[in-house]
């Protein structure tokens, strides 16, 4: 599509920052007080997965739920890919805008078909969103099997880098949540980047793992405050990076650019199941 225009940025590779900035995120926690509105979102979210499982007389709580994230959703369209990929766990949607919010399970996205009784969309702040979920996970009340994170905001401008999720100090949380976290983007510098800072936040893990083996009680309180019980630091995490070329485009950003002919990447960030 003309106006699908590629990244311009400044940066012509990882940025040099890079490094720094995520090994001290992956040693600090993300304090910011949690919105009342997300909470209030994260409530409703919660009744919904609650609900799904009781109406299936599936999982009465006593293990962990299984619950799928697509974080900055955007118009919903890529929640219905995935709801359909996975009909026997909830999917939720996740963005802040209500404007892109408003167009989700339309016609147009549905192909005909009913929007899938799995797939749920509300509106809230991912950076608080994640935290309560990773509450959830650590009191294994959730698990999150897999993590869609699709053409999130590239924030191209080196002066802005810090606004993008692996240079932010939520990037912790962000790798503890799921299982597997998939990134897609169409600016190869974020993907490459993305999976240099999880390759960097495991290794740090698995640092603060060797301390607490040696006695470190500082860095034990560190680490159970980042990881759910059970995270077993880099020992079997898998990263991969590639492009990739989707058959059928799963969102409206994915649209654009597979019409304009862009290259698009994605990363795939896997814990051992
Ligand atoms: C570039 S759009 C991509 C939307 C969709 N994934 C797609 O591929 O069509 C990024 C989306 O992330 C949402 N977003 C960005 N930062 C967010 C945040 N902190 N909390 C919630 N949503 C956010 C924006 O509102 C926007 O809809």
């Amino acid at each position: 599509m003309p106006g699908a225009n590629s990244v311009t940025s400044n940066q012509e590779t990882l940025h040099k920052d890079l490094e720094e900035v995520v090994r001290k995120y992956a040693r600090t926690t993300f304090l910011r007080p949690i919105a009342d509105h997300t909470r209030e979102a994260f409530a409703e979210v919660e009744e919904f997965v609650r609900k799904f499982y009781a109406t299936r007389n599936a999982n009465n709580g006593t293990a962990p739920r299984a619950v799928i994230l697509d974080s900055g959703c955007g118009t919903g369209e890529s929640t219905i890919h995935i709801a359909r990929r996975f009909p026997g766990i909830p999917v939720i949607g996740i963005d802040k805008s209500c404007a892109r919010l408003n167009k989700a399970g339309n016609p147009s996205q549905t192909a005909g078909e009913d929007i899938p009784a799995n797939a749920f969309w509300i509106r809230a702040e991912l950076l608080d969103f994640w935290r309560l979920a990773l509450d959830y996970v650590k009191a294994c009340k959730w698990t999150i099997p897999y993590h869609a994170v699709y053409y999130p905001n590239p924030w191209p401008k080196q002066s802005e880098a810090t606004r993008r999720f692996h240079m932010h100090p939520i990037f912790p949380t962000l790798l503890a949540l799921g299982k597997t976290i998939e990134l897609r983007t169409n600016w190869e510098i974020y993907a490459r980047e993305f999976a240099e800072a999880a390759r960097i936040v495991f290794e740090e893990r698995a640092k603060s793992a060797d301390a607490i083996a040696k006695g470190d009680s500082r860095l034990l309180r560190l680490r159970s405050a980042q990881a759910p019980a059970g995270m077993t630091d880099a020992a079997g995490m898998t990263i991969k990076c590639e492009s990739f070329d989707p058959e059928k485009p799963e969102t409206a950003f994915e649209r654009k650019y597979k019409e304009a002919r862009q290259k698009l990447w994605r990363v795939l960030v896997a814990l051992p199941q």
